[in-house]
């Protein structure tokens, strides 16, 4: 079995990974964002455990924004390396406050404010036209193992959510927070869309574990500080690390 992990802020190599291959892949859809690292979470020379392709969702040295990922290229590359799942891993603000910076979030759904990206494989007349099911966008499957290991793993872990994903790259506007916490929105971030949307259409099971790494403009004092987020980051990205090996383990 093969595993897709989609790594995001923080989480732009797996040093993890055994690695065995190296892979540029050009797609139809233009260039992932990275190579795609393969391997698998064993020792050299064991046998056992899901192999992994990995992707780095803002290119190795972290230069590609949000709205210029090219969403398209990264989930057909790995639809192409035939994975049975993709995990994503994404960063995220809070609009709720039991959901703090630091805890991990298994969103169950999503609101889409991004606009103008590459959003659907079905826009060409060399391709067929689909209208996807999207009514519950991540799979259950996934997000149970992930829930599972979470809790195995001691995590601070919230099961279910909403997932709001904004255009960026700058943070929200206070006003345009309060908006999604009426939409019912209780994370925020700037890359889950519509990379789930994608993986819907190619068939390929998805989820997402969120990492909180602030509250939302207006739900703390003052501004942003992103010397906060670095901080979590650099703190928690090893739970996350660890819950991926757990899954990955788990998928043999
Ligand atoms: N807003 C949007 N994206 C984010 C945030 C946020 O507050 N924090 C991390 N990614």
């Amino acid at each position: 079995m093969k595993i897709g992990i989609i790594g995001g802020s923080g989480l732009a190599d797996f040093s993890e990974l055994n690695v065995t291959d190296r892979i540029d892949h050009p797609t139809d859809w233009g260039e992932p964002s990275s190579p795609l690292i393969c391997g698998t979470f064993d020792a050299p020379g064991c046998s056992g455990g899901a192999e992994v392709v990995f992707i780095a969702r803002h290119g190795e040295a972290h230069t590609i924004p949000p709205h210029k990922v090219n969403y398209r290229a990264n989930i057909a590359a790995l639809k192409d390396q035939q994975v049975s799942a993709i995990y994503a891993v994404n960063v995220v603000g809070s609009l709720n406050m039991e959901m703090c910076p630091g805890d991990v979030v298994i969103p169950d759904q999503i609101v889409d404010y991004t606009w103008g990206r590459e959003q659907t494989y079905s826009d060409s007349s060399s391709v067929e036209l689909q209208h996807v099911d999207f009514t519950v966008p991540y799979d259950k499957k996934l997000m149970d193992n992930l829930l599972q290991h979470s809790i195995a793993l001691g995590l601070h872990v919230h099961s279910g959510g909403v997932y709001g994903a904004t255009q960026g790259p700058r943070l929200e506007t206070a006003a345009e927070i309060e908006r999604m916490g009426r939409d019912g929105c209780d994370i925020v971030g700037m890359t889950g869309m519509p990379e789930a949307a994608l993986a819907r259409e190619l068939g390929v099971p998805y989820a997402c574990m969120a990492l909180v790494v602030n509250m939302a403009a207006g739900l703390c004092d003052g501004e942003i500080s992103m010397d906060q987020i670095k901080q979590i980051i650099d703190s928690r990205m090893a739970d996350i690390r660890r819950l991926l090996v757990a899954v990955t383990k788990g998928e043999e």
